[in-house]
């Protein structure tokens, strides 16, 4: 049967920020192409869920996704799977739910067009090819629709192949793009009314690259050029892997102004035993030298990290490391999940799976330690005077929130102020999750 050729899309983003950012940039594409954005799926006729492989539950959630697009009269929109899951089950996604018109990887999104054109003709459309031509080259320039806080990938895939992960069959292998590209991409988005950029990459800290005169640089490098860039305030990286952190990115925290004191180092677990098991290849202590290195240059960053409860092997004991890690590291907020076993993943074929009442148990007792300690954080930053970028609306008249450079979120009261403006603030109150603040001043463009 053919489809009509639609003309108002909806993205749905699950999983990551790079599925955030790829999100964008499909819409920036289709925008381009001459189709607007719906409010909400029911108001498109074209869908893209971009999904995420990470854990199980992501996976079956596509699916009932998929599922409810259907519309009262049977109809449905032409929908599109893009990211991970298409990724690594390609063909499959469409023999299991028959709706499904378009399948496309991470690495082929920017071909989203021709597929759209295959799927108009009534045919099943597929391409997860890794090309070597990078979709970066052929994607239309940013900046038209900047906010205020945007996203840039400036590196993709991943080499460590930690043994419960499926990112690097997923997302392939490294790369790093150009800093050329970067630093173009970086100045059309603070043109365009970005303040913040946060740099993205399953492992950031890996950015390598040449810049203009030819020199090796890394990821603080590249911060350093960016942060040159007038208009531009604020700049934050995210996920980096302990192994790539480099010293000159620890000595940037020092000095260099717009870089964020925040650093998200996921360590996973604190048993060193799980961690060789999980192929990490770091240890307890090397990251916690990690920390105190960092703490030195720049000693009120935040922390934040990822963990994995119920890895295959994990005793009492073991767990019982991870908390005392994270006593040790102490962090203003972090994810935590129980192991969910991928397949193709070695991890998944271990012996000594761990039984699921087991693994909410030691989820359960982890959260609550980083619950407390994420309040502790907030506490302790209240009275503290701080610029904040403002993000976006709040649920209350003349609400707005932003962030403060701790990541965390706060909340102010102030009719004449709105979106994308910095204001100088003192952090009032702390609950859990966010702050109040009151207005000091306003700061200068
Ligand atoms: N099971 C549970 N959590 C996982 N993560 C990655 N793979 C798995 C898995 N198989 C978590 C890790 C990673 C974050 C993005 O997701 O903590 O850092
Ligand atoms: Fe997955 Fe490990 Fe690579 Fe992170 S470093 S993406 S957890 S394989």
């Amino acid at each position: 049967m053919t489809k009509a050729d639609p003309k108002k899309f909806h993205i749905k983003s699950f999983g990551c920020q790079m599925n955030v950012y790829d999100g964008e940039r499909m819409s920036e594409m289709l925008v381009d192409q001459g189709m607007t954005a719906a409010e909400n799926s029911e108001a498109a006729d074209l869908v893209v869920l971009n999904t995420c492989h990470i854990r199980e539950k992501a996976v079956d959630k596509v699916y009932s996704d998929i599922g409810r697009l259907r519309r009262k009269d049977g109809s449905s929109p032409m929908i599109a799977v893009a990211g991970c899951v298409a990724q690594a089950e390609g063909k499959e996604i469409s023999r299991r739910a028959p709706s499904v018109d378009i399948v496309v990887g991470p690495q082929a999104y920017h071909r989203l067009p021709e597929l759209m054109e295959t799927a108009k003709s009534g045919k099943k459309a597929l391409d997860t090819d890794m090309p070597a031509i990078s979709k970066f080259d052929i994607l239309p320039t940013r900046g038209k629709q900047a906010r205020p806080t945007a996203f840039l990938t400036v590196q993709e895939g991943c080499d460590k192949f930690c043994t419960y992960c499926v990112v690097p069959y997923t997302r392939g292998a490294e790369i790093s793009r150009p800093w050329s590209d970067l630093v173009d991409e970086a100045k059309a988005l603070v043109d365009g009314g970005a303040r913040e950029i946060t740099l993205l990459g399953q492992n950031v800290n890996a950015w390598s690259g040449e810049d203009e005169k030819g020199n090796m640089q890394g990821l603080d490098g590249l911060i350093r050029a960016l942060d040159r860039i007038p208009g531009l305030k604020r700049i934050r990286y995210m996920t980096s892997h302990p192994n790539d952190m480099t010293d000159g990115l620890v000595a940037a925290h020092g000095d260099v102004g717009s870089l964020m004191p925040f650093l998200h180092l996921p360590v996973q677990s604190g048993s060193d035993r799980i961690l060789k098991a999980m192929n990490r290849s770091h240890s307890v202590r090397s990251y916690l030298t990690i920390l105190e290195q960092m703490r030195a240059v720049r000693p009120d960053i935040a922390l934040s990290g990822d963990f994995i409860v119920g890895f295959p092997g994990e005793t009492d004991q073991d767990f019982e490391e991870t908390l005392q890690i994270v006593r040790d590291a102490n962090y203003s907020q972090a994810f935590s999940f129980k192991y969910s076993p991928r397949p193709g993943t070695p991890a998944s074929g271990m012996d000594d799976q761990i039984a699921p009442e087991v693994m909410d148990e030691r989820l359960q007792r982890l959260q609550a330690l980083l619950n407390e300690q994420q309040y502790a954080f907030n506490q302790q930053t209240v009275g503290r005077t701080t610029d904040i970028l403002l993000e976006r609306q709040g649920k209350l008249d003349g609400q707005l929130i932003g962030k403060t450079p701790w990541l965390q979120s706060l909340h102010i009261i102030s009719p004449d102020l709105k979106i994308g403006d910095m204001v100088e603030v003192e952090i009032a109150r702390a609950g859990p999750n966010s702050l109040t603040g009151e207005i000091k001043e306003r700061m200068a463009a």
